[in-house]
């Protein structure tokens, strides 16, 4: 790393906590410098001393059409003339809850926020004042932003009462949310056995993306649906991650499951800060100001976000792109399983649609522990490498590669031939 990203980010340091406004961006996972970021364009970013990258990192997910798609910029800069916010209601969050509704299955209304975490504390809020219970049920190894209740991790063996999984999360707040392995019906079986009665949701992640990916097992999503209707609890799918990206109606569509209340955020939002939260028009009008739980932003339903929104989704559902990037993504995963077994690297490859991991482990990947039995050295290595060969994957193990409309197979095979080199160093 030379002199002007090394400045930028000494300067960065001693004015935010650890030079970043989100922690994983100062890789501190994976050692070495955070590069610092001028500008992106299609599959390709670039950092401040003009080093080109390819990108599967993609912004962590919003940029299904790359970067600065031409149409979604066009749409901003339009939208800007004409104001950047109004704080009243504008024509454009009809028509993207138009296209929302439309696309998402088990959606009939939905409240536009300012981000992911917004949605899932907006969500876990509804579906307490819906229910008037108070726990919460989540899964080990999920994220589903920064609100309190949302960010106790585990407790080991079967469920137990959750934890503080950072300072400033009182125990009496954790103390509301169980934890219990993904993929593991039984431990969820337990808990409501115990507490259902006093339940209120279980918020789910359809397809893991925070643990690195990891996919629910066949029955799992079903088994959810089924414990949660038996004792009255509401399940919530943060489909933050997953919404346009699995398909055009998300992990939902594809999965076939019937959510009560869905998160969602990044792709919806094309790149701009947009969360939002849907379900039953039953559920959904409990909401301030149709019903009494309240909920409210100052940005919320932004122009600029939702012309962003609008113009992502319709290109989206235009193309219709997730057969081929399901086979770019492919082309991709399956390069990179024969560079590392050539290498004789254990390794195991968690896929679906254009999201993907490549553990550092052989054992097969379903939940948070057997993710955490990756080698993370390796990883860290692994990344250092692609990054000096203009690689940018997501600085840690336990997150998703994206793949994107803009990127070709031209990119796929270059960047195969990159990651060889890389992995060749190792
Ligand atoms: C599944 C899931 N839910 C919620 C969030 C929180 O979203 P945001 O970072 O926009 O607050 C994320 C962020 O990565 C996520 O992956």
């Amino acid at each position: 790393m030379s002199m002007k990203n090394s400045e930028l980010f000494q300067r960065a340091r001693n004015l935010m906590p650890g030079g970043v406004s989100s922690p994983v961006r100062a890789f501190k996972a994976v050692g070495g410098e955070p590069i610092i970021i001028s500008r992106a364009e299609g599959s390709r970013i670039w950092d401040v001393e003009g080093k080109e990258y390819i990108d599967f990192l993609m912004s962590w997910g919003p940029l299904i059409l790359g970067h600065s798609h031409p149409k979604v910029v066009e749409a901003i800069q339009q939208q800007a003339q004409k104001g950047l916010s109004y704080g009243l209601t504008n024509e454009h969050e009809i028509t993207l809850a138009e296209l929302v509704v439309s696309a998402m299955p088990s959606v009939e209304m939905v409240r536009f926020v300012s981000s992911g975490t917004e949605a899932t504390m907006s969500a876990i809020r509804l579906a307490r004042g819906y229910t008037g219970r108070k726990y919460v049920v989540k899964f080990e190894g999920c994220y589903h932003g920064h609100a309190d209740s949302l960010l106790v991790s585990a407790g080991s063996g079967v469920a137990t009462l959750g934890i503080p999984g950072t300072p400033g999360v009182p125990e009496e707040v954790a103390s509301l949310t169980f934890v219990v392995p993904y993929n593991d019906l039984e431990s969820l079986e337990e808990v409501f056995k115990k507490y259902g009665e006093e339940i209120a949701c279980v918020i789910v992640e359809p397809v893991a993306g925070n643990m690195g990916v990891v996919l629910p097992k066949p029955g799992f999503l079903e088994g959810i649906r089924n414990i949660t209707r038996r004792y009255g609890a509401l399940v919530i799918c943060d489909e933050v991650i997953t919404n346009f990206r699995l398909s055009k109606g998300g992990a939902q569509a594809l999965l076939g499951r019937d959510p009560d209340i869905t998160c969602m955020g990044k792709i919806i939002g094309g790149g701009m800060p947009l969360g939002a939260y849907g379900g039953s028009k039953e559920i959904m009008t409990k909401v301030a100001p149709e019903g009494p739980i309240y909920q409210a932003g100052t940005l919320s339903g932004n122009p600029l976000s939702m012309v962003a929104g609008i113009a992502t989704l319709t290109e989206l559902f235009a193309l219709d792109p997730y057969q081929r990037l399901e086979e770019l993504t492919k082309r991709l995963t399956s390069g990179i399983g024969e560079i590392l077994s050539r290498k004789g690297i254990p390794h195991r490859i968690n896929h679906i649609a254009s999201m993907f991991t490549v553990f550092f482990t052989e054992e097969e990947v379903y939940d948070y522990r057997s993710a955490k039995r990756s080698n993370l050295e390796l990883f860290a290595k692994f990344f250092r490498a692609l990054l000096r060969e203009g690689v940018l994957i997501p600085p840690s193990q336990f997150e998703a590669w994206f793949l994107s409309t803009a990127h070709t197979e031209e990119d796929i095979d270059l960047a195969l031939e990159k990651i060889e080199r890389a992995v060749s160093s190792l």
